[in-house]
């Protein structure tokens, strides 16, 4: 007997907005070991009921469950339904639960006009602005399907009522060529008669300051909201209402509300009388700019109350939430009409234990309420978001209790789909911190940090960090979305800036531009091929490197355009093992030279593209990119490993040679003992943004797996426990953000949620607990089972949401016997590769005669061996 159980669309678990037939990927329930499908039949209708197919597969012979499209013309504004069934062993299941999508405009019949409330006399001015029109339904409605977006940020509102859960939409993109649009099916919200329609606007990122550079109007001068709602009566008509210069405009409540600096918000003001309403202005936006926004909006994912109530050494009074977060303060406020209250978010306390803000830079922070009544009043901010862990409560009545205030934590809505756990509580705490890191920089765009005047898309960060990101969560949406603007910002030349939304190219002097650059810095730029061909992996889809590969192509053309003699890619400023601790101190630079690690992510990224030719089937191109890469790494080689010597002797230049497999297999060994040597050496690792995330899996790789636990486990600084020893709730920009002595490193650059050095991650998983996917047979189809147990722990697991469904493993240490457990879903197979000189004792249904690896199917598997 089996079910199916979830489809996903696109690979996630909605999709609201899609203007072509999502992907799907189905998963089983079923006991039955080995489990394999051999057929699947597809439907998909616009009722429920199925009675009217708009397709229908037809009993299909297929293995594959995950990454099927069906091509189908769909219309736009419309809720499609579909369901699956499948057979394996000649049985078919019975059809699944259906599920349904939500469809964009995919006939792009823009009528609307952007409408603004502002003048071109408001371009300082970030406060809110209301839009409204009434409009008329006198027929019955069968369905109406609205299209919204905003220059600026916007909530949207029908009769009263908030539409969609959204906060901070339109989210961020590359806004002069790209607007993400978002898609609601409203048609409860709708009544006979008269309806009032309304957005509520902010500045944001487009033209609220923004950038260390503090500049404002980046994108535009006025705010501007777009809407097109299409109804359908029962009767077959359809009507559409469309912004127009027939809205009214008028100011909110909100006085000031912007991406750093937070809101002030005044609640006399709330509704604006009726003669404060005034005509719009229309503002020019192409049109043809505005892209769906289809799943993985900005939302409240979750809510922590104050943990602590404190009053600091100098009297500040201060919430502590206990856990650093992207978000804002809701809270409740007694007091007179007109009463005032203020408080500031921030991260960490001081030294000493008071308020600490120098690391925010420029940032404010700030929640400003005034109020409009007598009566307790309830207060959520609208066009903002904070960095923090604490809030000073600079200016509030003595009555203020902890229950007044709940954190409201905002991100990116990714379902989480990747769990660790281990015997070690600090190593726990640390994959907490991860996952938190995470939360606190997936809103929209992958940010480095949440909290000071920066909050940048950096290229880098994102890069290093996305393997680990994957198993986390499910990114599909949000790495696609990203992309598309990399794409966007991507230079014809094929360079891609240093942060995507680019907004530090246009802020930047023309001598700035000349002799540093504002883009091409190896290891930022290969955002381009690392982030897809890692999702690749992790999914499976195909689709995601097509779309991407023209754009990693360009990226590695202008590499290799910027050659010097020696073939090493020399360009402008780069950032290099960025932050590594080998360096002379005087710059964050490391030690590491950067014609090294220029060339090694050369070699990096012209080795995806080659094999996403393969993939693609751009046969001659694999083998002409196949071709330059041997020349390129003999090259490599020639220059940085004569005889199998390495010539940089730099934790990351080892760490890197050996992760990226760039030496010789016969001398990896041999380096990686040197590396080891190197670390007891030095007591501790050096390394930076490039190097960190190699090293552990550097090691593993090659023999020295005890070296990668010890570096782990090290509970100083410099070390990923040294953090979480200190309290750290997410992970820091430094090693030493905050010093034994209670200390902080230079609030010019100081963040305690900065998820980069959470890349290690990736190795927890893969090697600490031992669950890796396998390139061989991509989106955990295969899944690669390689536990490397060590360090002090006597058991480590891990759990993650694959595209067919839960993959596990857990292993678990009795003396010198280890049990691994693991879950393989439906349609989907394994491989164990047990350490080198595992003994096997029990494996049920396994036969380990020929050596230490073996390949199974779906099911739960035990084996038990002697290490
Ligand atoms: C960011 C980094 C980034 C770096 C590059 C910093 O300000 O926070 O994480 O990659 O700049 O220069």
């Amino acid at each position: 007997m089996f079910t199916i159980k979830k489809i996903l669309l696109d690979f996630m678990e909605e999709a609201a907005g899609v203007t072509s037939f999502p992907v799907l990927s189905w998963q089983f329930a079923t006991e039955k070991k080995n489990f394999r499908q051999s057929a699947f039949q597809i439907q998909a209708a616009e009722k429920v009921d199925f009675t009217q197919l708009i397709y229908d597969s037809g009993e299909m012979a297929g293995k594959d469950s995950n990454g099927i499209k069906p091509h189908v013309k769909l219309q736009s504004g419309r809720r499609y339904y579909v369901r699956v069934r499948a057979a394996a062993e000649g049985k078919w299941c019975p059809w699944s639960e259906p599920v349904s999508f939500l469809t964009g405009n995919i006939a792009e019949n823009w009528q609307g006009k952007f409408i603004s409330a502002e003048t071109p006399a408001d371009k300082d001015n970030s406060k809110g602005t209301y839009l409204r029109k009434e409009i008329q339904l006198d027929k019955a409605v069968e369905q109406a399907v609205i299209y919204t977006t905003a220059l600026g940020l916007y909530q949207f509102f029908i009769n009263g009522q908030r539409i969609g859960r959204e906060e901070l939409a339109p989210g961020w993109t590359a806004y002069q060529k790209r607007l993400s649009y978002q898609t609601y099916e409203v048609t409860e919200y709708l009544k006979n008669g008269r309806n009032e329609l309304r957005a509520h606007m902010g500045a944001g990122w487009y033209k609220g300051m923004l950038t260390f550079h503090h500049v404002r109007n980046l994108y535009g001068e006025q705010t501007a909201f777009f809407g097109q709602l299409h109804v359908r009566y029962t009767d077959g008509t359809e009507e559409v209402f469309a912004t127009d210069e027939s809205w009214l405009g008028a100011d909110s409540p909100v006085l000031f509300a912007e991406i750093y600096g937070g809101e002030t918000y005044d609640a006399g003001k709330a509704e604006p009388e009726a003669g404060m309403w005034h005509k719009v202005q229309c503002v020019d936006y192409p049109l043809n700019n505005l892209q769906p926004q289809t799943a993985s909006p900005i939302r409240v994912a979750g809510e922590i109350p104050v943990q602590k109530m404190l009053v600091t050494p100098k009297g500040e009074r201060v919430l502590d939430f206990g856990q650093n977060m992207s978000g804002w303060v809701t809270f409740k406020v007694r007091g007179a009409k007109g009463t005032q209250v203020k408080l500031h978010c921030f991260e960490v306390l001081d030294k000493d234990g008071n308020v600490y803000l120098e690391n925010l830079r420029e940032a404010k922070e700030t929640l400003t309420y005034i109020k409009g009544s007598d009566a307790e009043e309830v207060f959520t901010p609208h066009f903002t978001y904070q960095g923090f862990q604490y809030a000073w409560l600079e200016d509030w009545p003595e009555d203020a209790q902890a229950d007044d205030f709940t954190a409201q934590v905002l991100h990116s809505d990714m379902p989480q789909t990747g769990s660790f756990a281990c015997s070690e509580k600090l190593i726990n705490q640390l994959q907490h911190n991860i996952l938190w890191g995470l939360k606190g920089n997936f809103l929209d765009v992958p940010t480095d940090c949440p909290q000071r005047d920066e909050r940048l898309g950096w290229t880098g960060d994102a890069e290093i960090f996305s393997s680990t990101a994957n198993f986390l969560v499910n990114t599909h949406a949000f790495y696609q979305k990203w992309l598309g603007d990399l794409v966007a910002e991507q230079a014809d030349n094929g360079a891609v800036p240093h942060v995507v939304p680019d907004v530090l190219t246009p802020v930047a002097s023309p001598e700035m531009i000349e002799h540093m650059g504002m883009d091409g810095a190896s290891g930022w730029a290969d955002a381009a091929t690392i982030v897809p061909w890692n999702l690749y992996l992790a999914t499976g889809d195909t689709a995601i490197l097509r779309c991407q590969y023209d754009s990693m192509k360009k990226w590695v053309s202008f590499m290799d355009a910027r050659m010097d003699e020696q073939g090493r890619f020399n360009y402008k400023m780069q950032f290099g093992d960025w932050l590594a601790l080998d360096g002379d101190g005087k710059t964050p630079l490391g030690a590491t030279p950067t014609p090294f690690t220029c060339s090694v992510y050369h070699l990096v990224s012209l080795e995806i593209v080659a094999r996403s030719a393969k993939i693609l089937g751009y046969l001659q191109e694999a083998a002409a990119f196949n071709q330059k890469l041997e020349k390129l790494l003999r090259r490599f080689r020639a220059n940085y490993l004569p005889e199998g010597e390495l010539t940089v002797k730099t934790q990351s230049a080892y760490a890197m040679v050996l992760a990226y497999k760039l030496a010789p297999a016969d001398v990896r060994p041999k380096l990686a003992k040197e590396l080891a040597d190197m670390l007891e050496e030095d007591g501790h690792l050096v390394t930076g943004f490039m190097g960190t995330p190699c090293l552990c899996q550097a090691l593993s790789e090659n023999g020295q797996t005890a070296a990668a636990w010890k570096l782990l486990e090290r509970e100083e600084f410099p070390g990923w426990l040294y953090p979480v020893k200190q309290g750290a709730t997410t992970i820091w920009e430094h090693w030493d953000g905050k010093r034994p002595d209670g200390s902080f490193c230079s609030p010019d650059m100081n963040s305690f949620n900065h998820y980069a050095y959470g890349a290690i991650g990736d190795w927890l998983y893969r090697y600490g607990a031992g669950l890796d996917y396998d390139e061989r047979e991509p989106g955990y189809k295969l899944i690669n089972f390689h536990p490397q147990p060590g360090g002090s722990l006597h058991f480590a697991e891990a759990c993650h949401e694959t595209p067919y469904g839960k993959a596990a493993i857990k292993w678990e240490r009795s003396g010198r016997e280890i049990t691994v457990k693991m879950t393989v879903p439906p349609n989907a197979g394994a491989r164990l590769t047990l350490p080198e000189g595992a003994s096997v004792q029990a494996a049920e249904g396994l036969n380990f005669k020929n050596g230490t690896s073996q390949v199974f199917g779906s099911g739960e598997w035990e084996v038990r061996y002697l290490a």
